[in-house]
């Protein structure tokens, strides 16, 4: 075998083992439910795209949930309702969740899904832009957690509001911070790629930020994307 056959064969060795630790770590901590499968069916059914988060990242909100106690949180970006579930499921029965959609079409689909997974007491969809909606929440704040995952030009513009309508202990979480790297690094002069300008400012803000401690993990397409989280200090 040549040099770049066995490097070939040794790439697609990870790239399974890749593949087969996430089976595992899903079917471990974050199996799926009649709803959330609904949720999913749902969407694919009504032409939605396939973009929701993975369920190791459902999981993963689960956990920050518990970490800062939540109550109230709120989500940018519904799509069909999947992490808007794994959410909901992690607050206390007199929690709520408020979760922002512009397409009305998805926000239809979002609360069949809420009904289905039996959530609609506590979680709510808020139709429009979320630059329109968001300024309308701050009677409700603050919020112990907020995601973040609708367009992404407007991301740095969602973490200012994430800060505003959070408290010392929120954990603000915000999807798709890698992107294969080119979120990591600065965009070259001129360019006019607006989603990965968003996103770099969005970790360049909250990488210095003095109220925030953060990080970025790969977590999501083959470890290629995955969440910023960060914590409101006190
Ligand atoms: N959080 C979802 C996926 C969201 S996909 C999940 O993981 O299950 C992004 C969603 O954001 C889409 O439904 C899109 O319609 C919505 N969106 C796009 N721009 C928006 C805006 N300006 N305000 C609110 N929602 C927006
Ligand atoms: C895409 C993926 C996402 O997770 C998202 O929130 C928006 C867009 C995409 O792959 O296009
Ligand atoms: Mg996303």
């Amino acid at each position: 075998m040549t040099n770049s056959n066995n490097d070939l064969a040794s790439l697609q060795q990870q790239a399974s083992l890749r593949r087969s630790i996430e089976a595992d770590v899903t079917r471990l901590f974050a199996q799926e439910d009649e709803a959330l499968r609904y949720s999913l069916s749902t969407a694919k059914q009504e032409g939605l795209p396939e973009i929701q988060i993975s369920p190791v990242q459902g999981k993963f909100l689960q956990l920050m949930s518990a970490a800062c106690n939540a109550r109230k949180i709120l989500e940018i970006g519904s799509l069909a309702g999947y992490s808007g579930i794994w959410l909901a499921r992690s607050l206390p029965s007199d929690g709520h969740l408020i979760t922002l959609e512009v397409n009305p079409h998805h926000a239809d689909v979002v609360r069949r899904a809420f009904t289905r997974a039996g959530i609609d007491d506590r979680a709510e969809v808020r139709v429009g832009k979320a630059l329109d909606l968001l300024p309308q929440l701050e009677s409700q704040a603050p919020f112990d957690l907020v995601f973040i995952d609708a367009d992404k030009a407007p991301y740095p513009q969602y973490l200012e509001w994430a800060l505003r309508l959070s408290r010392p202990g929120s954990i603000i979480v915000a999807d798709n911070c890698i992107r294969g790297g080119s979120a990591l690094r600065s965009p070259e002069e001129g360019t006019n790629d607006d989603v990965v300008r968003g996103v770099y400012e969005y970790n360049r803000r909250i990488a210095s930020h003095p109220r925030l401690v953060s990080l970025v993990l790969p977590m999501d397409e083959d470890y290629t994307d995955g969440f910023a989280i960060s914590v409101v200090r006190y």
